[in-house]
């Protein structure tokens, strides 16, 4: 017996971040980084969006969900 599971009326993921554009697609040159840490949002509420400002906590209080950032470091050799 197969079981078909439909989904539900799509929900966004992002709530606000540049909604003007398409797709929202960043990059970064690892190498050229500035900073020994660079956190950027996977949350999609952040205020500074691509980067993480903390907005993730209160997400996360509110829902129950568990989101954090994306956690770049420079390479010290
Ligand atoms: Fe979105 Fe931190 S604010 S991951």
């Amino acid at each position: 017996r197969s079981v078909v599971v439909r989904a539900e009326a799509a929900e966004t993921i992002n709530p606000a971040v540049r909604k003007e554009e398409d797709k929202v697609v960043d990059s970064v040159v690892v190498s050229e980084l500035s900073k020994p840490l660079t956190a950027y949002c996977r949350c999609w509420r952040s205020g500074t969006f691509p980067l993480c400002d903390g907005s993730h906590v209160k997400h996360n209080k509110a829902t129950g969900d568990n989101v954090g950032p994306l956690l770049l470091k420079k390479h010290v050799s």
